[in-house]
């Protein structure tokens, strides 16, 4: 059977189908390639970096499954997917540490200023009394979407101090009670939240459901963090709430394009940004690639 190895993974996935007689497996990171290896290819493994259209599927005669080594199944058309009986399997538990363990760099690092501390010492300036920080202990953490990553990530917040309140559209009260945060409405959270930390798969619900409204609604000290979806926030109304300190900072790890260029957003000193890095750790990785073998010998055992 023919595996593409359409983004980089843990090489682990392509050392053990390489062992195996039975399969063949190819890495194929341009899309021009891929179009053509997809013509008999039987599973493709991959990360956000490609999108698997239904163009992309009609291609593949033989497509038995498309692995999302990850979360996010926004880059997969899921429809078209059905339509043509390609199965669709993700890694969703594999990343949830490493992606909560971001979202809590990338509120330290704004909290004490930690990039702009170290780029400016590295050009030999002690900016010592310009970096007045704050502490995670005490502050109102608010979690939109309460799934496994943002339950993780408020376990970890409320180890520093912090009280964390929840929103999540899919679970009742009581569900988010027992899970360890205060439930509440999105339009209490936004208001009161000092931190909010954004984790809802990108949906045509969820797309700009942080836009002017809810910017001018949060507190002017308010640091807002995205390490799921970039289409989550609209990033027009952001660059302008940054611009006019409707809000104090925002940290990035998506986009809604990637890679988002050089875009004001990107190059805003009141921004701490990195390249879609959640996911993005030794330790899921190597749990993503035993999850993406599994499934794909799962798969191939149903045929
Ligand atoms: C995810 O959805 O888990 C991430 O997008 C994974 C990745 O970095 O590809």
């Amino acid at each position: 059977m023919k595996i593409l190895i359409c983004d980089p993974v843990d090489s682990s996935v392509k050392e053990h189908f390489e062992a195996e007689d039975s399969f063949q497996i190819i890495e194929t990171f341009e899309l021009k390639e891929l179009e053509q290896q997809i013509v008999d290819a039987d599973f493709l493994i991959i990360r956000s970096g490609t999108t698997v259209t239904r163009e992309l599927m009609e291609m593949g005669e033989n497509l038995i499954g498309v692995v999302r080594a990850g979360v996010g199944l926004d880059n997969v058309d899921l429809t078209a997917a059905e339509e043509l009986g390609v199965k669709v399997k993700n890694t969703p538990e594999a990343s949830t540490n490493a992606v909560a363990e971001l979202v809590v760099a990338h509120i330290l690092a704004a909290y004490r200023d930690i990039p702009r501390a170290d780029e400016q010492l590295k050009q030999g300036n002690w900016i010592k009394k310009q970096l007045s920080g704050n502490e995670i202990m005490g502050k109102l953490v608010g979690i939109v979407g309460y799934g496994r990553i943002g339950q993780r990530t408020a376990e970890i917040l409320q180890g520093f101090g912090a009280e964390t309140i929840a929103y999540d559209a899919l679970l009742d009260d009581a569900d988010i009670k027992s899970r360890g945060a205060s439930p509440c409405s999105l339009d209490e959270l936004i208001s009161r939240s000092d931190i909010i930390s954004l984790h809802v798969p990108l949906t045509p619900e969820t797309k700009n459901l942080i836009s002017t409204a809810e910017l001018t609604a949060m507190k002017d000290s308010c640091l807002l963090v995205n390490c799921s979806r970039g289409g989550i926030i609209d990033e027009a109304a952001l660059t302008k709430a940054l611009e006019e300190s409707t809000i104090a900072a925002a940290c990035l790890d998506s986009y809604s394009e990637e890679p988002p260029g050089q875009i004001p957003l990107v190059e805003s000193p009141k921004t701490i940004t990195t390249p879609h890095l959640g996911a993005t750790t030794e330790e899921a990785q190597a749990r993503i690639a035993s999850l993406i073998i599994a499934k794909i010998e799962e798969m191939a055992d149903g045929v």
